[in-house]
């Protein structure tokens, strides 16, 4: 039976939502990851320390012991520097803020409209040696949908690195050949993640044939050349390419709408083992452990967890919908086969946290 046993992953981008959805994303999210960073795009956003730390307690009422939430707090026109100092005193569960240019993706419409307007407000976040977390993408409508990314690196992310050069800085769920090229040639300070699905697929699987809203997510996927990087660059070995699903659900009804498909793809039900069979299929299993448990907790200068997971080679089916708050969702390879699945190194179903 072949195995491999890999220190506990992270995953360095992940949308947890609210309310009724919160208990089944934080039980998926929790049963294998250790360490989470969540998404501040909820309605309304999470913009300060302490809105993150009552959503905090949320999670970790619903989370099982070992599981540590961290946020990025959402960038608005109206973050002050002096807000990101105090987020840096004393919110130690607030590694990072997440920049959406306005109108970008679901729940973007108060972030920000003019970037250089933040430039006091990144150099708060330079000096604190905080993250700066990137949606990089533009909304130009004359920009083409497919060339929102590589216009936003041309456009705003270099000059970004240039005036900010001890910033750390994570382009988020990168999808393109330039911005892996972007990643490699910057220093160490500037990191991408990478998510499962835009590893596992290429624009046919959402265009061709017919066309399938399971795969509409933001940023869109591209055609297969860039796959191809995206997957080389994984597997590479570069520390300054990690883990990060994007785990993003919406129940069926916002999916399978005729019109109005909402952005996202749910992969925390299988988080880990659907980047296992990536690395598998390109015979890189040996790389997965760097990409998925060190480079991003060495990035964001967390230990690296001291417990482990392992992975067997076994098939199993994946759900073909999930019980999601009461509405009905659609994982990311719902019905079909996997190759690994997880046999030991669940975290602890004790929770540590009751809310009052
Ligand atoms: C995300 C969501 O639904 O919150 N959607 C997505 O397609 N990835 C937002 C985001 O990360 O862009
Ligand atoms: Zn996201």
């Amino acid at each position: 039976m072949e195995q491999i046993t890999l220190t506990r992953p992270d995953d360095w981008h992940i949308h947890l939502r609210d309310g009724a959805y919160l208990k089944r994303t934080v039980e998926d999210a929790s049963r294998y990851f250790g360490r989470v960073l969540a998404m501040p795009n909820l309605f309304p956003p999470i913009t300060s320390g302490s809105l993150a730390d009552n959503y905090r307690k949320k999670i970790l009422s619903y989370s099982r012991t070992g599981f540590e939430p961290l946020f990025a707090l959402y960038l608005t026109e109206e973050t002050t520097p002096h807000s990101v100092n105090e987020t840096k005193e004393n919110y130690d569960f607030v590694p990072a803020y997440k920049l959406y240019p306005s109108g970008v993706t679901t729940n973007s419409e108060f972030g920000i409209k003019s970037i250089e307007n933040m430039y006091p407000v990144f150099d708060a976040i330079q000096e604190n040696d905080l993250v700066l977390c990137i949606h990089g993408e533009v909304t130009n409508p004359e920009v083409d949908v497919y060339d929102r990314e590589s216009y936003f690196i041309d456009k705003y992310l270099k000059k970004i690195v240039q005036t900010f050069p001890s910033m750390r800085i994570v382009l988020e769920h990168i999808t393109t050949e330039e911005a892996v090229n972007f990643i490699k040639e910057s220093n160490d300070k500037v990191a991408a993640t990478i998510t499962a699905h835009h590893l596992l697929y290429d624009r046919n699987k959402l265009l061709a044939g017919t066309l399938n809203p399971l795969y509409y997510c933001l940023p869109i996927l591209k055609r297969n050349t860039h796959q191809k990087a995206l997957i080389e660059a994984a597997i590479s070995g570069n520390k300054s390419f990690f883990l990060g699903t994007d785990s993003a659900p919406h129940p069926r009804q916002e999916k399978e709408k005729i019109c109005g498909c909402a952005a996202g793809c749910y992969t925390s039900h299988a988080g880990i083992e659907l980047y296992a069979e990536v690395f598998d299929s390109q015979n890189a299993m040996s790389r997965l452990e760097g990409f998925s448990s060190h480079f991003g907790a060495d990035f964001y200068r967390f230990p690296r967890n001291r417990d482990t997971i392992t992975m067997e080679r076994r098939d199993w089916i994946v759900d073909q919908k999930i019980d999601f708050g009461g509405d009905e969702l659609t994982p990311i390879k719902a019905g079909e086969t996997l190759n690994w699945k997880i046999e030991s190194g669940e975290n602890s179903t004790a929770r540590e946290y009751q809310l009052e």
